[in-house]
């Protein structure tokens, strides 16, 4: 049986990472796509060469061609420019909107049958702007968000229990931002919800709302560092867990940006939901119950990216 075959749309700091990964874990055979020439295939050749030490059997190919990614069963979309000083959050999205145009067209032309995971910012709008372009179903296109907030929330809890991070697990709702909802009571160290380890006195709730703060700014706090970009290591590892899930038909529960249509009060709308993934794509959006406190949070996450849509619309008139 062949290999499945990965397309990476953008061969940045993300899309680099995505390959080096692909290639690793031996997901399928690797295409990087970027309208910078030279980067993609120059990415695509070291990281082939890495293949003899590392030992994996994939085929890596950097391109400037659509044609490249001709029946792609998983797409992992980081094509776009980040916010530079000056630009306003709607020059941004201006731009990325272009993007996706031109990243929603090449996909349904060459690769109408993939999963099709968006990494662009900002998030909860461009994986709506991509579906809409591309026309593919909607349990088809996702955006990668929640793995990567939940990671980090995990990350902080690991380190104020000191336990490991595979006891931990975190549950975050809603948009990929500055509004996303970090759900304590969901949270977990080897399923003691989170409120509990306070009252057994492991933690304190101001030590809580601060690691919830940290999550909320975890992008942030990665730019504040390295000043000439954004995060990409754990970003790359999110969407491959999402791929890997798809690939393999592993029905993993994830949180990630689903159309969701009927829960949570929303009519075919984009936000961070928890989902199923598996073979089918996008299987199943989760619906949980929500304390009335975690009901206004998720409904203000909501809002944000209902602005974000509307501003969409309002740049091309063909979204509206
Ligand atoms: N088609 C294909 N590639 C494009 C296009 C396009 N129309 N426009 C830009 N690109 C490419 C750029 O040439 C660049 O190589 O997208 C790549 C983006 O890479 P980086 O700038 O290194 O950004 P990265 O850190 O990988 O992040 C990508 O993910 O997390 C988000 O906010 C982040 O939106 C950003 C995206």
């Amino acid at each position: 049986m062949a290999r499945p075959k990965i397309a990476l749309i953008g061969a940045g700091q993300i899309g680099g990472t995505l390959a080096h990964l692909a290639a690793i874990k031996e997901l399928g055979d690797i295409v990087l796509f970027d309208i910078s020439e030279g980067t993609p295939e120059g990415k695509a050749l070291d990281i082939a060469e890495s293949g003899p030490s590392e030992g994996f059997d994939a085929t890596l190919k950097g391109t400037q061609s659509y044609a490249d990614i001709a029946g792609a069963d998983v797409c992992i979309v980081t094509a776009g420019v980040p916010r530079k000083p000056g630009m306003s959050r709607d020059d941004l999205l201006g731009i990325n909107l272009k993007v996706m145009k031109a990243v929603g067209e090449g996909i349904a032309a060459n690769a109408p049958n993939a999963f099709v995971i968006c990494i662009t910012n900002p998030l909860d709008a461009m994986v709506w702007a991509l579906r809409e372009f591309s026309g593919l179903p909607h349990e088809k296109v996702c955006g990668m968000a929640g793995v990567l907030d939940s990671a980090r929330f995990r990350h902080f809890l690991s380190l104020e229990f000191n336990v490991s991070m595979r006891d931990v697990s975190a549950f975050v709702l809603g948009g990929h931002g500055d509004t996303m909802v970090p759900l304590v009571r969901y949270s977990t160290v080897a399923g003691i919800p989170l409120p509990d380890l306070i009252d057994m006195g492991w933690t304190t709730q101001d030590k809580m709302d601060a690691i919830v703060q940290r999550t909320r700014d975890g992008g942030a706090e990665i730019v504040g560092l390295l000043k000439t970009g954004s995060a990409f290591y754990a970003p790359a590892t999110s969407a491959i867990e999402m791929a890997e899930a798809y690939l393999k038909d592993q029905k993993r529960v994830l949180p990630c940006a689903a159309h969701v249509d009927g829960a949570y009060g929303l009519n075919g709308f984009y936000v961070g939901v928890p989902t199923v993934i598996g073979a089918g794509g996008i299987e199943k959006v989760v619906e949980i119950k929500m304390s009335k406190d975690e009901q206004a949070m998720f409904d203000k996450s909501v809002d944000a990216v209902k602005g974000l849509v509307k501003a969409c619309k309002d740049i091309d008139g063909s979204l509206a």
